[in-house]
């Protein structure tokens, strides 16, 4: 067997034409979502992913802007600037880029941002909200990956769904969304004892480590969907994922490339969720 590919770019492509759709349809009612990005430092991927999400912003009809500012901003001014954003009623997400200069406070930082403004859903509110089910901001690679298995009408009811990694943004937020499916859910980690005997239970494997070939095709049930957040380096220099992904497409029913797969659904959630937060207010 040959898996089907997740066209992530294909998917993001449909999502942001449904933003600017949804978008038009707020702006000829006299508002302008719009989400303002802030980034510290001068981080050289930092920089580049966050010129990207002002260009997606813009080119789906959002208002962005990008504030940057030296990596020896004191914390008390990040502070004051995020709370001045807060009180604008002009501002719909706002979302400061981590990594953030070791002299800050990740956390304290975060928690400084309204939840009601908290695009990228890593506010403790927002990862509340999803634990009980309330609506909230969902962090954008988990609901990027629940949107692509909702795009090949994956039925995550009674499914053994296993996510490997726990990480804050990726891996527990997901187990939560595959929960909130009925999907049965295994969290693995770095000290899982035997990966693949979980893995080869799953119906569906999300890899979230950050380490090239965690899985492989021995790992994997025939048919199973493997979606990959991993964006690591081969020794080529490519691209490529957590999953060892010529193995595991012989054996595979569907599963994601890198790139081409996660990265561009992260990029299109943020957007839904910052026309989600204007939306909310109007
Ligand atoms: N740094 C790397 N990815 C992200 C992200 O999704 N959001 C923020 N704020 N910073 C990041």
């Amino acid at each position: 067997m040959t898996a089907q590919l997740i066209d992530g770019n294909a998917l993001a492509h449909k999502i942001r034409a449904e933003v600017a759709h949804r978008t038009a349809a707020l702006k000829a009612r006299g508002v302008q979502p719009a989400l303002s990005v802030i980034l510290v430092g001068d981080d050289p991927a930092s920089d580049v992913y966050t010129r990207h999400k002002v260009k997606d912003s813009t080119e789906t009809g959002l208002a962005a802007t990008l504030e940057r500012y030296p990596a020896t901003m004191t914390q008390a001014d990040l502070l004051a600037r995020i709370r001045t954003l807060n009180a604008d009623a002009a501002v719909h997400g706002i979302l400061v880029q981590l990594p953030l200069p070791r002299h800050m406070d990740t956390h304290k930082v975060i928690e400084t941002i309204s939840p009601a403004k908290d695009v990228d859903g890593f506010h403790i509110a927002s990862a509340g909200a999803l634990l009980v089910g309330q609506p909230g901001f969902w962090p954008c690679t988990p609901f990027g990956c629940m949107k692509m298995l909702e795009s090949i009408g994956c039925e995550l009811r009674g499914k053994h769904a296993v996510v490997i990694g726990r990480s804050n943004i990726v891996g527990k937020p997901m187990a939560l969304m595959l929960l909130q499916k009925n999907a049965t859910v295994t969290i693995c980690h770095s000290a899982t004892a035997d990966l693949g005997a979980i893995t080869r239970q799953a119906d569906v494997i999300v890899a979230a480590v950050g380490k090239r070939n965690v899985l492989t095709a021995d790992m994997v049930k025939p048919g199973a969907v493997v979606i990959d957040v991993g964006m690591n380096r081969n020794d080529q220099g490519k691209l490529c994922g957590d999953v060892d992904f010529e193995g595991v497409r012989q054996v595979a029913g569907w599963i994601t490339p890198v790139p081409g797969g996660v990265g561009p659904m992260t990029r299109a959630m943020l957007l839904v969720n910052t026309l989600e937060a204007a939306e909310r207010v109007t």
